[in-house]
């Protein structure tokens, strides 16, 4: 142990896409969205809010709270799969953004699972080289990467940020332990296409921009599967038992999804985060944006127990437990 969160931050674009919006765009009604997805709204970046913008004021506001100035940094990764360019990544817009000069930076993709991902990294980082200051964001503009033609998926994305300032204390505080998955076989059931990664007839290949295809009903079901027994087992390996738990923080996809694993799980309803009915998914931003609410809420106690959990694309899941 001993990977500590010292500051959180979130940025969220101030345009917000209701339901009865969504009714004006593609065939649908207010009642199916809430009563499917439990979503009410989602925000929408405007033009000149690109990823990494929303990572870079998510970041400023993490910075602030921990104290620490953007060229003390030494690291910053941003998990996301929206980044404005394939190249240079989103952190290093980010680092230029901040002017922290002395980081190096880089991005990951684990869809959904993103910045859970990410926590292991920094945690292995860390024990290696206790000295590290490291930047870590999950950040997402999903609305530019959605078919807002298809009502299956159009309803359920949104766009924000969030980040973490992690260092090394010499405490019983921090990442407590990660249990993390990928399943490649499962790829068809939610993916994006990107630009062709071959070209054999040596043509100018058309980019006609991407979108999100899932099928929704699979996903949902190795959902609940997959992060109920990522947390079992992570659980049983560590010694505690669901009781032991302070908080939940879930990747926010879907309503229904996380009713169905808290009931499977036991845990209390009230020790559970939920903010899916603001923001929507956003995919790799939407742990730390609810990590971000919950401290600035005050729900966070030093030594609580929080566990952390999330599917995705790929797929790709997991659990982490963190003592705060
Ligand atoms: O971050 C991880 C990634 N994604 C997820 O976690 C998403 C997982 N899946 C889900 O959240 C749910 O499967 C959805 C919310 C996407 C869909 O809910 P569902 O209860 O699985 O609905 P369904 O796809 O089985 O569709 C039921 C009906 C269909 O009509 P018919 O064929 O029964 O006549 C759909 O065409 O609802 C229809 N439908 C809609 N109706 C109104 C689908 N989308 C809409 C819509 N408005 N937006």
């Amino acid at each position: 142990m001993g990977a500590v969160i010292v500051g959180t931050g979130s940025c969220l674009p101030d345009r917000v896409l209701s339901n009865h919006d969504l009714e004006e765009i593609v065939e649908t009604n207010d009642e199916w969205i809430r009563s499917r997805t439990g979503i009410s709204t989602r925000r929408i970046s405007s033009r000149g809010e690109e990823t990494f913008r929303l990572a870079s004021v998510a970041a400023e506001r993490a910075l602030e709270m921990a104290g620490i100035r953007a060229d003390e940094l030494d690291l910053i990764i941003v998990a996301t799969m929206s980044s404005h360019m394939s190249m240079p990544s989103c952190a290093c817009f980010v680092q230029k953004e901040l002017g922290a000069s002395r980081a190096f930076a880089y991005d990951i993709n684990a869809a959904c699972s993103g910045f859970l991902y990410g926590l292991d990294l920094v945690d292995k980082y860390l024990c290696a080289d206790r000295e590290k200051k490291i930047l870590l964001i999950g950040a997402e503009t999903l609305s530019s990467r959605t078919n807002w033609k298809d009502r299956n998926t159009c309803i359920l994305f949104g766009d924000g940020a969030g980040a973490v300032v992690m260092e090394y204390r010499d405490t019983s505080r921090g990442v407590v332990a990660s249990n993390l998955f990928s399943d490649g076989n499962l790829w068809n059931l939610l993916y994006m296409h990107s630009a062709p990664s071959c070209n054999p007839d040596l043509t100018q290949p058309d980019n006609p921009g991407t979108h999100i295809l899932m099928e929704g009903r699979e996903v949902f079901k190795y959902a609940v599967k997959a992060m109920q027994s990522a947390i079992v087992e992570l659980l049983a390996r560590e010694k505690l038992d669901i009781a032991s738990i302070d908080l939940m923080i879930p990747h926010q996809a879907n309503i229904r999804i996380l009713n169905k694993l808290v009931s499977r799980l036991g845990i209390a309803q009230e020790k559970v985060f939920i903010n899916v009915q603001k923001y929507g998914n956003t995919s790799a931003a939407s742990i730390p944006i609810a990590l971000d609410e919950a401290n600035r809420e005050g729900r966070l106690k030093p030594d609580d127990v929080l566990l952390v959990c999330s599917f995705g694309g790929g797929f790709t899941w997991g659990a982490t437990l963190l003592r705060w």
